[in-house]
């Protein structure tokens, strides 16, 4: 099988030819058919995910799948059931999204792509989607607070802020002037603030009194917490925790988005019924994996992932 992999900490990517996968005890196997790449895709094709998860390599790239069950799909699926999801596995190796071929546990990180919801669009929704709705979760804003959102142009962003919006919350959203800021107002968002200037200021002039909520999916933690309101709340994706704002009056919450099939069928179904949209900004073929690494600083939104 064709597959994007890393050959050592911190090697490029690189497309090559692997056997193909076979599914394990408690495992499907999946002819992939789309993907898309993540901030953790790039973190781990840069090795700094060496500290995080073992790593045997060859390791194949991309958390994200979607595609059609092949042979026995164990209990729960079938030869030829759509599924999606992230690849649930707790060591890189030989599974990755970024392969004609990945073998998943069954019984986590796998649901059935429902309908009005093609495999290209289901494969850009994962780890970028679950992470959006725990976050926003986590700090359960209400109709008409304040949420700033710092890491808004990304592929967690772009997913947060829609949810934010579709809450009838006032999100302030970080980006660049031009593109970014007009990407980010088409999402949702109510305001704008360039990250790359005075910060601070800008939101002050928006919200004199700090906002009810911050979003860190990027960006200084600390310099965020100090534009919380008191008795406001943060989520980091991030992994800045209550340990890290000791002796503030927020409520900090370090999220982690777990692919249970009840909230990937969560997030599927507001994609199906049209409240939510994964915002590509660019489709890479499988061969063009590579590329896409290396464009990833500065794209917008979702980078999505063909494997015809
Ligand atoms: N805990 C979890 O379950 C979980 C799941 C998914 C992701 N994550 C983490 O969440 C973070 C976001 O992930 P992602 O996939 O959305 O990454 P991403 O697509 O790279 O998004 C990050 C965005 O932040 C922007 N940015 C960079 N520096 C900034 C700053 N100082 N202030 C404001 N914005 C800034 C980037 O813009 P430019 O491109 O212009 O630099 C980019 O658009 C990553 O750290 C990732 O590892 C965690």
């Amino acid at each position: 099988m064709k597959a994007v992999v890393t050959e050592e900490f911190g090697a490029a990517p690189v497309v090559t030819e692997l056997p193909d996968r076979e599914a394990g005890q408690g495992e499907i196997l999946v002819r992939v058919r789309a993907s898309s790449l993540n901030g953790f895709d790039v973190a781990v094709a840069s090795g700094m995910a060496k500290g995080w998860m073992e790593h045997h390599f060859p390791v194949v790239l991309g958390r994200d799948f979607a595609g059609t069950v092949v042979g026995d799909g164990g209990g729960r699926f079938a030869a030829g059931d759509e599924v999606f999801g992230v690849v649930a596995k707790t060591e890189l190796g030989l599974d990755g999204g970024f392969a004609e071929l990945v073998a998943v546990p069954e019984a986590m990180g796998v649901a059935r792509v429902p309908a009005g919801i093609d495999l290209a669009t289901a494969g850009t929704l994962g780890v970028a989607g679950l992470a959006a709705i725990a976050s926003v979760e986590a700090i359960e804003p209400s109709e008409g607070q304040s949420v700033l959102v710092s890491g808004a142009t990304g592929g967690v962003g772009s997913f947060a802020v829609q949810l934010l919006a579709a809450r009838g919350v006032r999100v302030i959203a970080t980006a660049k002037p031009g593109a970014p800021a007009d990407f980010v107002r088409g999402l949702g968002a109510s305001d704008v603030v360039d990250y790359t200037t005075d910060l601070a200021s800008q939101v002050r002039a928006i919200a004199p009194g700090g906002v009810d909520a911050v979003l860190h999916l990027a960006g200084d933690p600390q310099a965020l917490a100090d534009l919380v309101a008191a008795g406001g709340r943060l989520a980091s994706t991030g992994g800045a925790g209550p340990d890290q704002f000791e002796g503030r009056d927020i409520t900090a919450t370090a999220v982690m988005g777990m692919p249970s099939e009840d909230a990937l069928h969560a997030l599927a179904s507001l994609v199906a019924d049209g409240s939510l949209r994964p915002a590509v900004s660019r489709t890479y073929q499988l061969d063009d994996v590579p590329l896409a690494f290396s464009q990833f600083t500065g794209l917008l939104g979702k980078a999505a992932v063909s494997v015809a």
